[in-house]
């Protein structure tokens, strides 16, 4: 990985930076003229050769194995699929939840996807319980530690919390979980591209992830990784013709799973998002993990010191351990505060209460003192702090 990349050459890869304060990738990521290239060039084939299947099969080839170096493990571990909910519903269509071992745990934090797709299993004998935070809005380790035990089959959670930002502990949990005989599914969507995430240092058996956020691609593509010694004995009853273990044999008679983590993908590939999927991934290689790491956690220290000189502290947690990407404000009127902040070209979103600003590594400086300096206009109106 490259340690002395140049952030402010690649920022101008990204044309809509040069015209607005994009602080929205937890969103949806700023376009690169390369992603943009590559689903030109998705068009020109289609436009000129027609159909072009050898390369387009390539292609979910090469997203599979630029995720597998994303992630530091082997392609054969990835799954390309249409979503993170693609990913999540293949796995659990491969747990048992017969027996005493049926209990799932996931985090108050989760995205839905990551909660509702474990409640779907109730009625083939899954029982889900939630972890709620502390008072101060974190969870730390003691809370799973009280409802993880041996009637444990999976704790699903997510890396980075959508809606404020908190970073969950998952080495830690992972340790936790592995010690009762339970699995641990990592939904690292709003952190993946933004952060290193290692599934094997982490302790995680499975992760998904999508590719629209921080990874630069585009919506309509995301991965399912499978740690190799698991593959063997799951057999998702979610499947499809890509799940075979030969996808051109068109055998009727039989469902023959790939022995790769192939077996949880389904049909056809997203073909013209593996097109943009795999350029955003160059970049997010091009750039390194690390160095990605370091430059946002420096962009949010400075996003929530300058919010703290304002007076207007975010509730994202302030220990750098503790979070992503995201610095979540919280505001009397937020779809208002939102509008205000559009309309001088400062691009964030809104959950609950809070103003998400969601960083890259394109995001400079400037960019953070600009959000602060259009913050502290608004704060008297917007503020919970008087
Ligand atoms: C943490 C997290 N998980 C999952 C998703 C979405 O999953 P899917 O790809 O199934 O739409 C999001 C989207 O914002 C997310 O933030």
């Amino acid at each position: 990985m490259n340690t002395q990349v140049d952030f402010e050459v690649l920022r101008r890869r990204f044309p809509v930076l040069a015209r607005k304060t994009y602080l929205n990738s937890g969103s949806y990521c700023a376009l690169a003229d390369s992603v943009r290239d590559a689903i030109v060039a998705y068009m020109d084939d289609r436009l000129l050769v027609g159909a072009n299947w050898d390369v387009w099969v390539m292609k979910n080839e090469s997203v599979r194995s630029l995720m597998a170096q994303v992630l530091s493990v082997t392609p054969d571990e990835i799954a390309v699929t249409a979503s993170a909910s693609a990913g999540i519903n293949a796995l659990a269509s491969a747990l048992d939840f017969h027996g005493p071992r049926n209990k799932v745990v996931v985090s108050d934090f989760e995205f839905p996807t990551n909660a509702q797709i474990w409640h779907a299993q109730e009625p083939r004998g899954g029982r889900v319980v939630h972890v709620a935070p502390d008072a101060d809005g974190y969870i730390p380790l003691e809370q799973f530690a009280r409802v993880i035990d041996e009637r444990t089959r999976l704790v699903a959670v997510t890396h980075v919390c959508y809606r404020n930002g908190a970073r969950l502990d998952i080495a830690g949990i992972a340790r936790m979980a592995h010690e009762k005989g339970a699995l641990l599914l990592l939904d690292t969507y709003q952190a993946i591209g933004a952060m290193t995430v290692a599934p094997r240092e982490l302790g995680a058996d499975f992760v998904v992830g999508g590719m629209l956020k921080y990874l630069l691609g585009t919506a309509g593509i995301g991965f399912l990784y499978v740690r190799s010694e698991l593959i063997g004995q799951l057999v998702p009853s979610n499947s499809g013709w890509f799940a075979q273990e030969d996808v051109g044999a068109m055998d009727i008679t039989a469902n023959r799973p790939s022995d790769s983590a192939r077996r949880f993908e389904a049909g056809t590939p997203p073909v013209v998002n593996c097109y943009a999927a795999e350029a955003g991934l160059k970049i997010i290689l091009e750039a390194g993990t690390d160095a990605i790491e370091r430059r946002v956690r420096g962009l949010t220290r400075r996003c929530l010191d300058g919010l703290a000189s304002i007076g207007w502290p975010a509730v994202t947690p302030d220990d750098d351990a503790r979070r992503g990407p995201m610095v979540c404000v919280p505001s009397r009127h937020v779809p208002e505060l939102f509008g205000k902040l559009m309309q001088q070209d400062i691009v964030t979103s809104f959950r609950d209460d809070n103003i998400r600003a969601s960083i890259h590594f394109y995001n400079s400086t400037d960019d953070i003192d600009r959000f602060i300096e259009t913050m502290a206009r608004q704060r008297a109106r917007h503020s919970r702090q008087r």
